[in-house]
This record gives C-alpha cells, sequence and structure tokens, in this order.
C-alpha cells in the first residue's frame, strides 16, 4: 500500500536495500559480467535465466518474465502482502516502519497484540518451569524443535498466574479484553490454570488468542480465547503462519481438525497443514487459504460427524471454487486422526491413504445422490432439484459447466435454458446474491473506497491507473479523480455522478456489498491498488518490449519504461 507510509520512508528504505544482497539470501546468486544470474525461483529451469541487476535494482527472469524490485520479490517470493514485505525489508535493515496517521483504533489494537505477546512470553516461561507440562508433550511424541516453533507454553495452577505478570502492564479494562481473564464479585482471575497452551497467530505472526489442553482426561479438553477484536474464530486457522512458509504449501494445504494434528504433522515434514479451531470450516477460511495454495485437502473422520463437517466444508468452498483451483476430502479411518496416523504409520501411510482423497466434484455427486434412486423419474428429477441451486453458487467458469454436463448426464435432459449457455455476464446469469460476488482486487478496492473516501486523497498512482486495461479501473480511477478533487461529496452525489449508466448501479451493489476483508478498509484497498497497479504495471513493460523489439521506442517511452522499471508503490 501505501496509503500510510511515508514516501520518504519507502525511499529511503529502497535506497538502503541491495537487492543482490537480498535475492542472494534466498537465492544463490553468480556474477556474470555486470549481472548476477541465478536459476530462477518462480518456475522450473536447469540453466539460469533469472538476473539480477545491482544498478538498476530490478531482477529480471528471460525464461518466464517475472520481474520486480527488492519488495516486488518478497511479495512474490515470501507470499507477502505490500506492508509485510516492507515491515520485513525494514527488519533487515534495522529500520522501524513510521505509521503518518495512527487512529485510536490502531493505537487499541497495538496495546491489544502488546498484551497478548507478554501472555504468551509468560506461557512460554512457565512451560521452561513446569517438568509436568514439558513430559506432558514429550509423552504426544513433540520434539523440542516443534515446541519452540509453535511457541507452545503452559498455564500454572492457580488463578492469579498470568494476572500477576500483567497486572501491571495494563489497566483493568484493556486486560479483560484480551480474553484472557474472567471476573466475578471478588475481581479478575486468570481464564487459563493448568493447561498447555498454544497461541493462536495470524497470518504475519502476531498472537491473537490462545487453545489450552488440559494435561490428563479432565473437561473441557480444550479451551481456547472467547472473541475479541483481533481474534475471529471463523477467520483464523491454526498454523496459517507456519504454513504459509512451508514450500509444499503453493501447491496444497492440508485442514484437518485438532492443534495436534497439525503439530504432529509438521513434525514429520508436512508442514503445509492448518487446523480450523473447534470450529466448522467457513468461507473466509477457504477463502484465505486459496490466496496461497491451489489445493485443499480436507481430512476428516471417516464418521457420520466428520461426513457432515466435510459436506459443510464443501458447500463453503463452492462459492469461492474457481478455475483451477482444486479441492480433496479424505476421510480417516475411524477412530484415527491424522496425529494418531502419522505416529503410528509414518508419512508414507499418509501419503498413500492421500490418493484415496476424493475430489471436490466426485464428492458431490456421491453425497446428492446418497439416498436417492437415481435410476427412477421421480428420483433424478429430485436430484436435480437439490443438485441445482447448490451448483448454480459456483462462480462462472468452465468447471461450473462441467458440473452441470455431469447432472444433465445423470439427470438425461438438458437443464440449463439455451441463453443461458452463451457467456451472458455472471451476475444475471445466474442471479448471484451480493454475499456471494466475489473479491476481485478492483471490488475490494472500490468498496473499499466507498467505506473510507478520505483513502483517495493519498492515491498516487492515478495515472497508471487510468492507462489500466484491467476491467473496473476505469470506474475505479473515476471515483479516486472525483474524491480527490470534491473531498466532500456525499455517496449519493457520487453515483448521481453517474446517473444512467451501469456504473452507478455498479457502485450502488458495492456500497452495500460485505468481504470479511472490509473490516479493514485501508489495508484492504492498499492491498488491492497495489495488486491493481502491478499488473497493469506489468502489462505496460510487456508491451513496451514488445514495440522495442519491433519499431522501436521513442524518448517518451524509454522514458516511461524507465519509470516502470524504477517503479513506485502506489
Ligand atoms: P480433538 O478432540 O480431535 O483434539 O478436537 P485433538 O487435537 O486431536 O487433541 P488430542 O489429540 O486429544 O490432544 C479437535 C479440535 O477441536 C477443538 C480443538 O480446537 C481441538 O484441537 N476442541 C476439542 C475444543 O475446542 N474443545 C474441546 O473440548 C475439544
Ligand atoms: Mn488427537
Amino acid at each position: 500500500m501505501s496509503t500510510r507510509i511515508p514516501q520518504s520512508f519507502l525511499d529511503e528504505l529502497i535506497t538502503r536495500t541491495d537487492i543482490v544482497e537480498l535475492i542472494n539470501s534466498y537465492v544463490p546468486l553468480k556474477k556474470k559480467g555486470k549481472e548476477f544470474m541465478a536459476c530462477c525461483p518462480f518456475h522450473n529451469e536447469k540453466t539460469p535465466s533469472f538476473t539480477v541487476s545491482q544498478d538498476k535494482q530490478f531482477y529480471y527472469c528471460f525464461g518466464c518474465e517475472a520481474h520486480g524490485t527488492a519488495l516486488g520479490f518478497l511479495m512474490e517470493y515470501e507470499r507477502l502482502d505490500f506492508l509485510e514485505a516492507v515491515e520485513t525489508l525494514a527488519q533487515r535493515a534495522g529500520l522501524e516502519v513510521p505509521r503518518d496517521r495512527t487512529t485510536p483504533e490502531q493505537q487499541a489494537y497495538r496495546e491489544l497484540f502488546g498484551l497478548l505477546e507478554q501472555a504468551h512470553a509468560h506461557f512460554m516461561d512457565m512451560l521452561a518451569r513446569n517438568p509436568a507440562a514439558g513430559g506432558y508433550l514429550k509423552k504426544r511424541g513433540l520434539s523440542d524443535e516443534i515446541i519452540t516453533r509453535f511457541g507452545l507454553g503452559y498455564a500454572q495452577d492457580r488463578f492469579d498466574g498470568l494476572l500477576n505478570r500483567l497486572r501491571q502492564a495494563a489497566p483493568e479494562g484493556l486486560l479483560m479484553k484480551s480474553g484472557l481473564f474472567k471476573r466475578n464479585e471478588r475481581g479478575m482471575y486468570d481464564l487459563f490454570r493448568n493447561r498447555v497452551m498454544f497461541p493462536i497467530r495470524d497470518r504475519r505472526g502476531r498472537v491473537i488468542g490462545f487453545g489450552g489442553r488440559v494435561l490428563d482426561d479432565a473437561v473441557p479438553k480444550y479451551l481456547n480465547s472467547p472473541e475479541t477484536p483481533v481474534f475471529r474464530k471463523g477467520e483464523v486457522l491454526y498454523g496459517m503462519h507456519e504454513a504459509r512458509k512451508a514450500r509444499e504449501a503453493q501447491k496444497r494445504v492440508l485442514v484437518v481438525e485438532g492443534y495436534m494434528d497439525v503439530l504432529a504433522l509438521a513434525q514429520h515434514g508436512m508442514e503445509n497443514t492448518v487446523a480450523t479451531l473447534g470450529t466448522a470450516t467457513t468461507t473466509p477460511h477457504i477463502q484465505q487459504l486459496y490466496r496461497y495454495t491451489e489445493e485443499i485437502v480436507f481430512c476428516f473422520d471417516g464418521d457420520a460427524a466428520g461426513r457432515r463437517a466435510a459436506w459443510r466444508a464443501a458447500e463453503q468452498t463452492i462459492p469461492v471454487f474457481r478455475d483451477g483451483l482444486e479441492a480433496r476430502f479424505l476421510f480417516l479411518p475411524q477412530g484415527e486422526d491424522p496425529d494418531s496416523l502419522i505416529r503410528s504409520q509414518g508419512k508414507t501411510a499418509l501419503d498413500e491413504k492421500m490418493k484415496e482423497s476424493v475430489p471436490l466434484s466426485t464428492f458431490l455427486f456421491e453425497k446428492l445422490g446418497e439416498d436417492t434412486d437415481t435410476e427412477s423419474p421421480a428420483g433424478k428429477a429430485r436430484l436435480a432439484q437439490q443438485a441445482r441451486p447448490l451448483l448454480e453458487r459456483f462462480p462462472d467458469g468452465v468447471f461450473k459447466r462441467l458440473v452441470f454436463e455431469e447432472l444433465e448426464k445423470r439427470v438425461g435432459t438438458p437443464l440449463l435454458r439455451e441463453p443461458d449457455r452463451g457467456g451472458t455476464p455472471p451476475a444475471k446469469k445466474f442471479g448471484l446474491t451480493d454475499a456471494l460476488t466475489r473479491a476481485t482486487p478492483v471490488r475490494l478496492a472500490i468498496s473499499a473506497l466507498l467505506h473510507e473516501p478520505a483513502l483517495a486523497q493519498e492515491v498516487t498512482s492515478l495515472e497508471l491507473l487510468q492507462k489500466s486495461a484491467i476491467p473496473g479501473v476505469a470506474l475505479l480511477a473515476s471515483v479516486i479523480t472525483i474524491w480527490k478533487q470534491e473531498p466532500g461529496l456525499g455517496h449519493a452525489a457520487l453515483i448521481e455522478r453517474f446517473h444512467g449508466q451501469p456504473e452507478a448501479h455498479q457502485l450502488q451493489k458495492l456500497l452495500t456489498w460485505k468481504s470479511p476483508r472490509l473490516q479493514e478498509p485501508g489495508q484492504a484497498f492498499g492491498d488491492a491498488l497495489n495488486w491493481i497497479c502491478k499488473k497493469t504495471r506489468s502489462a505496460r513493460i510487456q508491451e513496451l518490449i514488445e514495440k522495442e523489439k519491433g519499431a522501436g521506442l521513442d524518448e517518451a517511452e524509454k522514458q516511461e519504461f524507465r519509470d516502470l522499471l524504477h517503479r513506485k508503490p502506489p
């Protein structure tokens, strides 16, 4: 983004960074003449075509045409968003990222994060001092390495262990907000007592809550932090921060049910594993996973409850299941979980089991046909009646057409009206509701801007946006232009500017559209804008490279090319 990071800081950060040194720490580079070279980390190759220029502070791959600056490299390689990449670079350079606008809300968040961090440190200290807790984790087969990597801890067997540690750190109100304490007539007391503690981290690694397990057969076996301003259970996946760093996670991520499953699998080299927090799988869970990976494998118990949970996960996957993605369902033998399975039979057994997993489409049809006689006409009609509303929720694309064809084959009659077969716009075609509208960067950017019009003031890449061929960016650019010129203009007046045009309708829809990412409009806007600018830049660079090979570039175009290469963040 960033709208919130002063340009002067970014300039300094970029000046202080050497792209050769940065990339070399991930991919060993060899000097060849003026450039540095390596085998490209972004595609498979045997002879190096990945070059890094120290002069230009830019990388370019002749093989796959990946290119970018130091920040761009971090974003691609580490799969970070812009802010995260800035923070990572700043850390390397020993600089603190200044924010030019800290709202009271952000300040409160920061205090809460600080408190949770201190609580985490306390629990880790207590684990080191409690042989019983350490012994329990050992008995469960966890290595020291895994205990450290996942930051496990222990909450003492008393009502004021954490309270004593944090009492001085913050006023009662804030302590209560952390979710780590309860209160009765006699005052506050620790929520977690005599439990091994699993810190739950957000994508960026900040502790946002805890799960705590008893050391014996007491109930409840697990206790989790309650929802707090920084901890929303329906969106959080345990192990996400750690899994994201695993190389295989770009191809595939496993979703399991328990904390212990994540730890056991990671210890056996399957680091691409996350768990829901004892709640059902939600669309936001799946959506964030598909930002990192192409395939999700859901592992469930083979019993009836497991199959129900799997069905629910399948339903939640449908609205975000774009072409190119895959989802599979793996059912484990009764009484086993991934933890017990990998410990008793090893990784190869689990890999083998993985081959039995069924793809989403198979699972859907299996389940839909379950208690229906699909041979009889009445059964076929029932199947069509049940399947259709479900399958209509898939995003438009080849996959959707294929599942409909499959359904037609099973039912033995065409189901779509003829005009529906062509390429009519998705929203009209199946009457998708707003909730199912896909969160494309352009939609996110416009919606975030509608939430917080002041964001328009900080956009510096208007010229680039105006050149973009990405659908919808023209509208985004118009809205930014209008609000830059007339900051106080209300929403209704804005929409009236587009009176009688399709844009008016789009703006109204986006104004009421709900996406979890819009809870932080600034962040969503920055991320989206960054993506849009990056895509636009790459397209323009490509265009200019083509032109250079052919007719050649004139002075203005050469200058534009240079500017694009030394791209500045929006
Ligand atoms: P499991 O009972 O499968 O837990 O519950 P597990 O991870 O395999 O634990 P072990 O092996 O017995 O130690 C799966 C998940 O459901 C949630 C937790 O998130 C747990 O990891 N859960 C379970 C609760 O929130 N509360 C409970 O009482 C039990
Ligand atoms: Mn278990």
